[in-house]
């Protein structure tokens, strides 16, 4: 595992940037596994810049997304298909019929769940997995339990997530409660991890999720047991 402090948000996320480029130049067919959160919109902001000044190209890249809200559909402005959307795919040469993320939308969340590792499987994992991370140490929405889960899977968010996800909305009352998200068994079969954390209060959970005991209680833990781990801080 290769940790990495930077001074600011900015060099992080420009950093992040780079690494992300580094594997489309290398593979233009690779396959990017993202995140939402407010932690990579700087990766993304410098992913449509170098789109812009035309070093990166798009136009072959396949795009899984680690997570849905269960009940928001794709024109929702809290859905994680819009944030994708709003930040990345619609500012550069993507196809969008290869940007993939769970649905939110449908009807059974554990079939959904069995389809979606097929199509990750189906396209050979990924190629580079970006994750934030949650105060509380989630990454996607693989909230601290008692075990490890290995499928895509819905979930029962953590109060707390909650709480830090209601300021996208208009009240804590309409964050949804449950979601549906990778599974550790797609994240840890990504051919490289790139975890991003930055400030402050999510010190004491990256430090914890680089060099505490591996256990279900900080999911993060489960990186220190991947080939291929960055772990990028951001002190401000
Ligand atoms: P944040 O969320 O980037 O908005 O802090 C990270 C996460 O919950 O994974």
């Amino acid at each position: 595992m290769k940790i990495q402090t930077f001074a600011s948000y900015e060099d992080m996320s420009r950093s992040a940037a780079e690494a992300i480029a580094a594997v489309v130049r290398a593979k233009p067919t690779a396959v990017l596994g993202l995140a939402t959160g407010s932690t990579p919109i700087g990766t993304y902001r410098h992913l449509v810049r170098m789109y812009q000044e035309g070093t990166l190209d798009f136009s072959r890249v396949t795009t899984v997304n680690l997570d849905e809200y269960i009940g928001l559909s794709g024109t929702h402005e809290q859905s994680y298909r819009y944030f994708m959307e709003d930040h990345l795919f619609r500012h550069v040469n993507i196809d969008p019929a290869r940007t993939f993320l769970p649905d939110g939308m449908a009807p059974d969340p554990v079939a959904e769940g069995h389809r979606y590792d097929q199509l990750v499987a189906d396209l050979g994992g990924t190629d580079i997995q970006l994750l934030g991370i949650g105060f509380d140490g989630h990454i996607g929405f693989n909230e601290p339990c008692g075990e490890f889960v290995k499928p895509t899977h819905p979930v029962d968010l953590d109060p707390s997530t909650i709480q830090a996800n209601a300021r996208f909305f208009a009240s804590e009352a309409e964050v949804p409660r449950r979601a549906i998200t990778m599974g550790m068994g797609a994240i840890m079969g990504a051919h490289r991890v790139l975890l991003l954390a930055s400030g402050q209060g999510k010190k004491a959970v990256f430090d914890a999720s680089a060099n505490g005991p591996i256990v279900p209680q900080v999911p993060a833990s489960i990186l220190q047991l991947h080939p291929d781990v960055t772990m990028m801080f951001a002190e401000g």
